[in-house]
C-alpha cells in the first residue's frame, strides 16, 4: 500500500514540538506552505498562538496543543488530541530542546542535567511512542531535530546536551530497524549553529556578527520539508546540515 498525497486527499497532518519559536516555528510555516495541517506544541501558549496566526495568514490550517514534553501522560493525551482533531498524524517534527549555560562537569547542577536529558532524550522517546500507532496508519515520518554535536563530538556543547542528543541517533535507528515493516521512517537531523533564541543558553552568547554567518531556521526547515515530502519508500536515516562557517 502506498500512502502518498493525491489530488482530492485530505491534507496531511504534522505534529511539531518546539513550534512556538526557532526551528519548530520555521518547520510549521514551511509545512503549512506545502499544504500540511500543523499541530503546534510547546509550553508557551502565546508563542504557539503567534505561530498559528502566521500559518493562518498564509491560508494554512494550524491548531495549538500546549504541552510540557517532559510530562509523559500529557504527551500521550496530546497525541490523542491531535489525532482526534484531524483524524490522522502523518508526520512528527521533534524540535523541543534544552541546554544550559552551566554545562560542564565543573559547573553543571544535577537537576539541570536531569532536565536537559528529560527534554532532549526521554521526551522524544515518549513522543515517538505516543505518535507511532498513528504514524503506522499513515506510513508516516518522524524528524528528530538533534544536533551537530550528536554527529561529531563538539566540546562546547555540554555534558547533558552532548549525551542526550547523541542518543537520539539510536532512537532514529531503532525506529527504522523495527518499524520498516509498518512503513514508518525516522530521520536523525543534525544541525550546526542556527540563529535562534537557543543561543541565549550558551555560556558566551554570540553577537550579531557571529549570528550572521549561522544557519537561519528557514534553512533547517527546508531540509525538514524535503524529508517530509519524500515518497513513502524513501528514508533519510541521518542528515547533517551546517553553515559554511561551522568548525
Ligand atoms: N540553535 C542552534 O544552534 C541549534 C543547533 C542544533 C540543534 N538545535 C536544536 O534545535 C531544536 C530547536 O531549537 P531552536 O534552535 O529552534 O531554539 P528555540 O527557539 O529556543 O526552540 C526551543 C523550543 O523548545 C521548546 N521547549 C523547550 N522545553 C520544552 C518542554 N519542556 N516542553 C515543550 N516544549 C519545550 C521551547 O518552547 P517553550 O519554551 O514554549 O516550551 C522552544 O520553542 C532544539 O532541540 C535544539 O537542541 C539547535
Amino acid at each position: 500500500m502506498t500512502i502518498d498525497a493525491k489530488p482530492g486527499d485530505e491534507p496531511r497532518v504534522l505534529w511539531i514540538t518546539g513550534a512556538g519559536s526557532g526551528i519548530g516555528r520555521a518547520a510549521a510555516l514551511s509545512a503549512a506552505d506545502a499544504g500540511w495541517r500543523v499541530a503546534l506544541s510547546g509550553r508557551r501558549q502565546n508563542t504557539l498562538e503567534a505561530t498559528a496566526d502566521a500559518v493562518r495568514a498564509h491560508s494554512g490550517d494550524a491548531f495549538v496543543v500546549p504541552v510540557d514534553v517532559r510530562d509523559p501522560a500529557a504527551v500521550t493525551a496530546s497525541a490523542d488530541v491531535v489525532r482526534s482533531r484531524w483524524g490522522r498524524i502523518d508526520g512528527l517534527v521533534l524540535a523541543a530542546g534544552l541546554n544550559a549555560p552551566d554545562r560542564r562537569w565543573a559547573d553543571q547542577a544535577t537537576e539541570t542535567f536531569d532536565q536537559i536529558v528529560q527534554t532532549n532524550l526521554v521526551a522524544p522517546a515518549h513522543l515517538i511512542a505516543a505518535a507511532l500507532p498513528h504514524l503506522r496508519e499513515r506510513h508516516g515520518v518522524a524528524v528528530i531535530v538533534s544536533s551537530y554535536s550528536a554527529w561529531t563530538f563538539s566540546p562546547g556543547a555540554g555534558v547533558a546536551y552532548s549525551a542526550s542528543k547523541s542518543a537520539l541517533s539510536s532512537l532514529a535507528r531503532t525506529v527504522n530497524s523495527e518499524e520498516a515493516s509498518s512503513g514508518v521512517r525516522a530521520c536523525h537531523l543534525c544541525p550546526g549553529d542556527v540563529n535562534t533564541d537557543f543561543l541565549e543558553l550558551r555560556p558566551n552568547v554570540p553577537d550579531a556578527e557571529a549570528r550572521g554567518v549561522m544557519l537561519e531556521p528557514s534553512d533547517v526547515a527546508r531540509s525538514i520539508q524535503f524529508v517530509l515530502d519524500s515518497p513513502p519508500h524513501v528514508r533519510f536515516d541521518e542528515i547533517v546540515i551546517s553553515p559554511l562557517s561551522q568548525r
